[in-house]
């Protein structure tokens, strides 16, 4: 890990500790959710060089290149934070994660590129934050329709392709998943042919990768109804590309400020990457003041509690949840979180339970609000949050279980009476220097390495 962004050890952990409210100006940093698609979608070129600019110096970008230097991909990182790619001579079919920690979702984007190549691929299971099962059954289902023949072994998988190669296909995702989405349209630029998905998703994200494609040359349309329209070409041209600012690092940071009766201004972030988030937050009360250059986000008297169901784009995002929870913990009143896109991502809730030193723990429930059905309707799982505020932290230790919930303790630690935070590696996976932003805004947290 020695050339990663954030070197720490096991040991190292983030002390943080009540402040002051928290004041002043970050930078919003590049989506980690489209810097790593545009990358792996660059190796479908097989000439020219990509200028990714804006990119966020975050461990999910190293952990992206430790697999494009196994493939022998040429690339450079520049001081002014662009990435130059050339994938145009790559000549390994074959990529492993080099430990568990190490481990993404990105080797499942890597499949085309490489089996369009070499006609044959070898990538490990995608790791990743464990915050449901995270199956892969629309990948491989869509993949074999495609073309692919997929060997499942324990921990990677073998792909082959046939001898008419890939080809354009018609397929109907069961759910409009991300990774899904964006794999079936790099396997519909590689195919022979047209290609249709229906129920796609289209978060930001992939509408850059869509805008990405398009202006590289490769005919690709979306319809009103979610499905996208490719047709399959050889002929890519890359040239520059710039990232878009992370949204869920922009909510992170306005939660944290709001949960601090704080007044913050992100510079970078957008509004309309976040309509319905922000219309949550300005439900709730929250100052929001959107300007050329970024957003305000200041507390402008008593926040009022909220009930929302994360959804696929342009619904309340799933990775907004755990930022919001932390927030509706500090407001007076009884608040509802419904998880309806992953079905165990409360656990941020149940390690922060023990430290709480007055007002109601949290309570994580396993039905869907009266009502109301979900895809986790009767099937047990832990989906749905009750969070009573205002509550105080105590002292004590926790251990980050997965990559949001990561920044959503350190805000949690921010409003204690002094928490040590351990397994890091997770929060730098996704988030740029997130203690410097951090302590210019005034907070208490040091990380310790
Ligand atoms: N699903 C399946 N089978 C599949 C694929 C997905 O059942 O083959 C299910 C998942 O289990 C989940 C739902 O579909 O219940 C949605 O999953 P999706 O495929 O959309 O998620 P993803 O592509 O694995 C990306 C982001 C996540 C973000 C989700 C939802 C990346 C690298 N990750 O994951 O981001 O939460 O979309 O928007 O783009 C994060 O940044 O911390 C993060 C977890």
């Amino acid at each position: 890990m020695s050339n990663f962004f954030s070197p720490i050890s096991k040991d190292s952990y983030i002390f943080a500790k009540k402040g002051n409210p928290l004041f002043g100006t970050v930078q919003i940093s590049g989506a980690k959710n489209m810097v790593t698609k545009i990358m792996t979608a660059s190796l479908i070129a097989t000439r020219g060089k990509l200028i990714i600019k804006n990119i966020p110096l975050i461990d999910e970008v190293f952990i992206t290149l430790n697999l494009f230097d196994q493939l022998g991909v040429k690339y450079k990182i520049n001081p002014d934070k662009s990435l130059e790619i050339e994938p145009g001579e790559f000549n390994s079919s074959r990529v492993r994660f080099a430990t568990e920690n190490e481990s993404n979702r990105i080797s499942l984007l890597l499949i085309v590129p490489i089996i369009s190549r070499f006609g044959e691929a070898i990538v490990p299971r995608p790791g990743g934050c464990k915050i449901g099962k995270r199956k892969i059954d629309y990948h491989i289902k869509g993949l074999e329709a495609f073309g692919v023949k997929i060997m499942e072994k324990p921990g990677f998988l073998h792909m082959k392709l046939g001898k008419k190669g890939l080809r354009g296909s018609h397929f109907r995702l069961p759910f409009p998943s991300v990774g899904a989405t964006e794999n079936f349209i790099m396997a519909g630029v590689c195919a022979k042919g047209e290609t249709i998905i229906d129920n796609c998703a289209v978060e930001p994200e992939i509408i850059e990768l869509i805008k990405f494609l398009q202006n590289a040359g490769v005919e690709i349309l979306i319809h009103g109804d979610r499905s996208i329209y490719i047709k399959g070409t050889n002929d890519i041209r890359l040239s520059e590309v710039v990232v878009i600012p992370d949204r869920v690092e922009t909510i992170s940071f306005a939660a944290a400020a709001l949960s601090t009766k704080g007044d913050v201004f992100l510079r970078g972030a957008r509004q309309d990457l976040m309509i319905t988030s922000l219309g949550i937050l300005e439900k709730m009360g929250a100052g929001i003041e959107v300007k050329e250059e970024g957003i305000r986000f200041f507390y402008k008297g008593p926040l009022k509690p909220v009930s929302v169901a994360t959804d696929v784009y342009p619904g309340f995002p799933t990775d907004f949840q755990q930022p919001l929870g932390i927030l509706l913990s500090q407001v007076k009143g009884r608040s509802l979180i419904h998880e309806t896109i992953f079905e165990d991502r409360f656990g941020y809730l149940k390690v922060l339970n023990p430290l709480i030193v007055s007002g109601k723990r949290f309570v994580v429930g396993k039905t869907c609000p009266q009502g109301t059905r979900c895809r986790f309707w009767g099937k047990k799982r832990p989906h749905l949050s009750e969070i009573e505020g205002p509550v105080r932290f105590g002292e004590g230790q926790i251990y980050i279980s997965d990559l949001r919930a990561g920044f959503a303790l350190l805000n949690a630690a921010c409003l204690s009476d002094g928490i040590k935070i351990y397994n890091l590696g997770l929060l730098f996976r996704g988030y740029e220097n997130p203690v410097g932003k951090l302590k210019s805004l005034g907070a208490n947290i040091e990380l310790i390495r």
